[in-house]
C-alpha cells in the first residue's frame, strides 16, 4: 500500500513515542510512507489536558508573567508529576519501560516545551510545535559522565501505608524478581538558549509516592539587597501552575507580619479553575479527539519534536545500559522517592509539601 492508495485523511496514534531514538525514528518513517506528517495525530494526552493549555494564555495573554519569564529573575524551575498509585496490572509493560519512558520522555518533555518556549507567532498547530521542537533543540545534552549526578533513578520497596502492607516494585504481577526498572526518575538539565542561559530545570515523576499531583513551580530571584528580616516561613516569590488535581495557580509572596517590627512572612494568592466555571471541562482524550476530527493538531505531538526530545533522553537510557555501576535506589512505598533526589536541588530541596 502506497501514500496514494490510502484514502484515509487523519490517523490518529496513541503511544507514537517508540520505546528509544531509534524505534521512533522507525516508527516516523513508516508513517511517513502512509500519510504526511499534518495528517498524523500523535497523542500525548498531558497536552489535552485543560492547564496545560492554559499555560499558553497565563503566559502570552497577561503582560506581567513574560517580562520576567527568563533567567534575569528565574532562578530554577521545578517540575513535579507524582503519582500515588503503582503499576496496577501493567507490570508486564511498565517493566520494559520504566517511569523515563512511559513519563518523561513523553509527558514531561512537553510541560517542558509550554514553560520553555518563545512566544509563537500565532496560535496554531505549526507555530507552537515550532517552538517547542526548539527547545528540545536547546536541550543541553548530556555526556556519559553527567547521568550519574544528574539522573537519579529510583525504585519502590515494600511498605506500610495507612496501615496497610504495599507490595514492593519487584514483587507486582507482571514483574522480574531482579527487576532494575526505574519507578522514579529526577533529572537537573539545562535549556542552552538566551531565555534560559544558567537556569537549572528540575523535572521528577514516580510512582507509589505520598499523592497525586503534577506541579510546574517557578522559583524567582531573591531581591538584591535584603531590607527586612525574614520569618522562617517567608521564601523567596514562586509561581505555582497546578496541573492536577485541583486545576489552578498560586502565587506566593511576602507580606509585613503584623506588629512592631518590619518582618516578611510569605502568603498565597491562590486561584482555583474549578472557581471560574460550573461547566463540565472536557477530559484530555475528549479534547484531543475533538480536535481531530475538526482537523487542528495544536495539541498533538509532531514527528521532529519527538524524535528531539529522544536525543535527549537517550544517553541516560545508554548510560544505565552500560554502566550497571550507576545506582537505582530503592525507596519505601509511599514517599518521595529517592533521598538522594533531594540532593539534585542543593540546598532548597523539591518545594514540599507538594499541593499546598
Ligand atoms: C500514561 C502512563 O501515559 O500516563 C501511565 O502510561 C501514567 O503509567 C499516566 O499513570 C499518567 O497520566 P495522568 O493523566 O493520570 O497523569
Amino acid at each position: 500500500m502506497s501514500k496514494s492508495e490510502t484514502n484515509f485523511r487523519r490517523l490518529i496514534v496513541e503511544k507514537p513515542f517508540g520505546t528509544d531514538l531509534e524505534s521512533a525514528k522507525k516508527l516516523n518513517l513508516q508513517l511517513l510512507n502512509y500519510f504526511d506528517e499534518d495528517q498524523i495525530y500523535r497523542i500525548d494526552h498531558y497536552l489535552g489536558k485543560e492547564t496545560v493549555q492554559n499555560l499558553l494564555v497565563t503566559r502570552f495573554s497577561n503582560g506581567i508573567f513574560e517580562p520576567l519569564w527568563n533567567h534575569n529573575y528565574i532562578s530554577r524551575v521545578e517540575i513535579t508529576s507524582a503519582e500515588s498509585l503503582g503499576v496496577e496490572g501493567r507490570g508486564g509493560y511498565y517493566d520494559n519501560s520504566g517511569a523515563l519512558r512511559d513519563m518523561l520522555q513523553n509527558h514531561m518533555m512537553q510541560l517542558v516545551g509550554f514553560v520553555a518556549m518563545e512566544p509563537p507567532v500565532v496560535i496554531d498547530a505549526n507555530a507552537i510545535r515550532n517552538e517547542i521542537t526548539k527547545v528540545f533543540q536547546s536541550l543541553r545534552p548530556f555526556k556519559e559522565n553527567m547521568i550519574a549526578k544528574n539522573v537519579i533513578r529510583g525504585q519502590y520497596s515494600e511498605s506500610v501505608i495507612k496501615g496497610e502492607k504495599v507490595v514492593g516494585y519487584r514483587n507486582e504481577p507482571g514483574v522480574d524478581q531482579f527487576s532494575r526498572t526505574e519507578t522514579f526518575v529526577a533529572v537537573k538539565f539545562f535549556i542552552d538558549n538566551w531565555r534560559w542561559a544558567g537556569v537549572p530545570f528540575y523535572i521528577r515523576t514516580g510512582k507509589k509516592l505520598p499523592t497525586r499531583v503534577t506541579e510546574i513551580v517557578i522559583h524567582f530571584k531573591s531581591v538584591p539587597h535584603h531590607l527586612f528580616r525574614k520569618s522562617s516561613s517567608s521564601g523567596n516569590n514562586q509561581l505555582i501552575i497546578r496541573i492536577q488535581p485541583d486545576e489552578g495557580i498560586l502565587l506566593k509572596f511576602g507580606m509585613k507580619t503584623p506588629g512592631a517590627r518590619f518582618e516578611v512572612q510569605t502568603v498565597n494568592m491562590d486561584f482555583h479553575y474549578s472557581d471560574l466555571t460550573d461547566t463540565k471541562v472536557p477530559s484530555a482524550y475528549e479534547r484531543l479527539l475533538l480536535d481531530c476530527m475538526q482537523g487542528d493538531a495544536t495539541l498533538y505531538a509532531r514527528g521532529d519534536a519527538v524524535e528531539k526530545a529522544w536525543e535527549f533522553v537517550q544517553p541516560i537510557i545508554n548510560a544505565w545500559e552500560t554502566n550497571p555501576e550507576i545506582p537505582i535506589f530503592g525507596y519505601p512505598a509511599g514517599t518521595w522517592g529517592p533521598e538522594h533526589s533531594d540532593s539534585l536541588i542543593k540546598g532548597a530541596g523539591w518545594r514540599f509539601p507538594c499541593k499546598i
